[in-house]
């Protein structure tokens, strides 16, 4: 369970959810362990990492999980989101589609998790921003109805990569 001699742990589930090619796992790869794959292939399944950090002096370990976008490769719905926690709903500010997909992630997330969930809506390759499809006024939009929180991020350049996974995490402890 969460203590041991070493004092108090908590160890809290986050996953990551958006259409293909997004860049949940560029998002993951940047936060874990700094690194970006301009090549990346898409997901098969799911991959985890477990982060650890700390708030108040205690430590906090985020057991953060990426699963695929694309529907053929997506591992059984219901056992990715038991006990989650946390979760970050991103999209590519560069193809609408990927937002206009948001809800639809939502409505899995919702139909598939038994408690409150931590939400950050994610607008993601802001580093594209010349070629932005969705605007960031839209964006907070969607968050405000929604209930959301909301950042654009960078996996490429780093942009509220760390903000984001710790702002999720950090409302849930
Ligand atoms: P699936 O696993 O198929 O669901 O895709 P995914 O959401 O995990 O996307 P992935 O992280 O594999 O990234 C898809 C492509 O977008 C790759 O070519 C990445 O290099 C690129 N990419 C990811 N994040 C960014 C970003 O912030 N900026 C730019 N310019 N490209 C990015
Ligand atoms: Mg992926």
């Amino acid at each position: 369970d969460s203590s041991d001699e070493e004092g108090e742990e908590y160890l809290f589930k986050v996953v990551i959810i958006g259409d293909s090619a997004v860049g949940k796992s560029n998002l993951l790869s940047r936060y874990s362990r700094n690194e970006f794959n301009l090549h990346s292939k898409a997901t098969i399944g799911v991959e985890f990492q477990t982060q650890t950090m700390e708030f108040d002096g205690k430590e906090v370990k985020a057991q953060i999980w990426d699963t695929a976008g694309q529907e053929r490769f997506r591992a059984v719905t219901s056992a990715y989101y038991r006990g989650t926690l946390g979760a970050l709903i991103v999209y590519d500010i560069t193809r609408r589609t990927t937002f206009d997909s948001v809800t639809r992630w939502l409505q899995e997330l919702k139909t598939h998790s038994d408690t409150t969930v931590a939400k950050m809506l994610v607008g993601n390759k802001k580093d594209l921003a010349n070629i932005r499809n969705v605007s960031v006024e839209e964006g907070a939009k969607l968050a405000e109805e929604e209930g959301l929180f909301f950042t654009e991020t960078s996996a490429l350049d780093s942009t509220n990569v760390n903000k984001a996974f710790e702002f999720v995490i950090g409302e849930i402890y």
